[in-house]
């Protein structure tokens, strides 16, 4: 059994799915208020809980053998955040080492060992660091921007007419698409490879900020002023913002690394090592833009999800395929 933390991420749900793909048993640690049933199709399980509650990781790691977590925070809630988070970590590696969990992942980013203090980076290497000291067969994996935050940002610029485009608009990135993030963390536990190894994931094409937002644009159909918001005024922003609203100043801070920093290279050459073909900036900005959550969009939340989701609750949840339930109770009217 392998319970993966942060299951309903963005990364965590493409990390659920190439795991059950594989035909493996997957537990998903969920928390009560998440939207966990956009899973109910993969057949995963659920146990409830929060990083928060190490009683809750002791309970939910029972017979597995390995532990796999991309739990993180965006925005910091004032009882969850990157603090938080990095003692959920500990406690969880803990958790883990007293079950005898034989293999823990966990998903950090790149440049986590430059960023300095900033609070969602040091959180990070916080976790990297107990995980490592924990003495579990580790691999930590820091992949570096996804090529779905370009997708944000579209949203926000046909949504508002323009968007700033945070960081350094020269940086030099290659966004990765986090199905492949998946399907390399999956093929890692197939077949054993990077025990005790801290491994760089990025996408196949490397390029300037600007750059990508140009062919994010195009592929998107969408045209729409831009600002460039160079680390300089975000750093700024953020110090401005500390004393009032400490959460937007640490965001603010986050970002401007994530689009800041040049990254070493182009990722193919790590990922052929699991056998996964990249797929190209254009495609996975194109796929990311097209790829409305459920949660976006209400006929679909109504339709198809909330009433299967009731129904897959009836009959025992996790061991009945999507395609195979019976369709839910017509949609509300009012
Ligand atoms: N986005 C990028 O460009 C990028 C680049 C490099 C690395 N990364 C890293 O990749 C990882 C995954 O990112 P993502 O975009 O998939 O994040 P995400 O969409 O924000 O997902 C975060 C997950 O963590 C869970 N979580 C939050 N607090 C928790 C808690 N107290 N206990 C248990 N679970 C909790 C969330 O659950 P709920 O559903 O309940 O909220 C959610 O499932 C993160 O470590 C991120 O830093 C991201």
């Amino acid at each position: 059994m392998i319970l993966v933390v942060g299951g309903t991420g963005r990364l965590g749900n493409h990390i659920v799915r190439a795991l059950r793909d594989q035909g493996r048993d997957v537990r998903a640690l969920v928390r009560k208020g998440s939207e966990y049933f956009w899973l109910n199709d993969t057949g995963t399980n659920y146990f409830f809980g929060d990083l928060r509650d190490p009683q809750s990781l002791h309970r939910a790691l029972r017979d597995c053998d390995t532990v796999i977590s991309s739990a993180a925070v965006r925005v910091e809630q004032t009882d969850n955040n990157h603090k938080t988070l990095a003692q959920g970590h500990e406690s969880l590696w803990e958790a883990a080492k007293a079950r005898g969990v034989t293999r823990a992942m966990f998903v950090s980013c790149t440049g986590v060992g430059a960023a300095g203090d900033v609070p969602a980076f040091s959180s990070k290497r916080a976790s990297e660091e107990a995980l490592v000291n924990s003495g579990i067969p580790y691999t930590i994996f820091r992949p570096g921007l996804f090529s779905a935050n370009f997708a944000d940002l579209l949203r926000r610029a046909d949504h508002n007419g323009s968007v700033f485009l945070p960081g350094r608009a020269d940086a030099r990135v290659a966004p990765v698409h986090p199905r492949d993030v998946a399907d390399i963390i999956a093929s890692a536990v197939a077949s054993g490879q990077g025990a005790n190894e801290v491994i760089e994931l990025a996408g196949p094409d490397l390029m300037t900020v600007e750059q990508a937002w140009k062919i994010a644009c195009e592929e998107a159909g969408v045209s729409a002023d831009y600002w460039k918001m160079p680390p300089s005024t975000l750093k700024l922003a953020a110090v401005a913002l500390r004393p009032l609203v400490r959460r937007w100043a640490n965001h603010f801070q986050a970002l401007s690394v994530n689009f800041g920093q040049d990254q070493a290279g182009d990722g193919t050459a790590a990922a052929a090592r699991f056998g996964v073909a990249l797929t190209p900036f254009r495609t996975a900005v194109k796929a990311a833009w097209l790829e409305r959550h459920p949660g976006e969009d209400p006929v679909a939340r109504e339709e198809k999800v909330v009433h299967r989701q009731f129904v897959a609750t009836i009959y025992e949840p996790g061991t009945i395929k999507f395609d195979a339930l019976p369709d839910g109770p017509p949609p509300r009217q009012d």
